[in-house]
């Protein structure tokens, strides 16, 4: 890919081996965020990507897609939901349970807030084995929701290649380190 923008946005994420587990290189995004110009960068080419898909919820998962997936939705004229962990959402949910390295987690949903038919975009900071993020596919489309693609800042190498997940599209801006 040939956007310079890349680089900046690669180089701007602190890598913290050992966190918090041995063995996890984590991918700490603040160092990104902190940065005024590298984070508008990063949202701007989610937005130039997206504005004229008719995509109408832009859905973040908890926590860290939390953090791009409202200016994005705001940018391109689309609602932002909050894909929660359990326990948080105060309405009526729906729940997608998902396997972690150690155990299991699950994301939910508030009934009522995609409509059949919408057009969705998944957003979160990262990508490593996909389960967080086909738990969040799978809740839209049990509301009906069209998941156009899922989209991150960081893919690990085990969704390189993989360019679908449970057949939606993943895009990702850069590789971890
Ligand atoms: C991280 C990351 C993604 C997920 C990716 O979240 O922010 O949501 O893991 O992993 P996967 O592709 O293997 O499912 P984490 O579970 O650490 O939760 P947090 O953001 O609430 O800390």
């Amino acid at each position: 890919r040939g956007d310079s923008r890349l680089k900046a946005i690669s180089d701007a994420i602190r890598v913290v081996p050992n966190f918090p587990k041995p063995g996890i290189m984590f991918q700490d995004i603040t160092t990104l965020v902190s940065n005024h110009k590298i984070f508008k960068d990063t949202v701007d080419i989610f937005v130039d990507r997206y504005r004229d898909m008719g995509i109408s919820v832009v859905a973040g998962v908890e926590a860290r897609g939390f953090i791009f997936a409202p200016p994005i939705a705001l940018a391109i004229g689309a609602k932002f939901i909050p894909l929660r962990k359990p326990g948080k959402l105060p309405g009526e949910v729906i729940s997608e349970a998902y396997e972690l390295e150690y155990g299991n987690d699950c994301l939910e949903m508030h009934v009522g807030a995609v409509k059949q038919g919408e057009r969705a975009l998944i957003i979160d900071d990262l990508v490593a084995t996909g389960g967080t993020l086909s738990a969040a596919i799978r809740l839209l489309e049990r509301v009906g929701a069209e998941v156009v693609e899922c989209a991150c800042v960081i893919g690990l190498p085990e969704v390189k290649g993989r360019r679908l997940l449970d057949g939606k599209p993943v895009y990702v801006l850069v590789e971890s380190r």
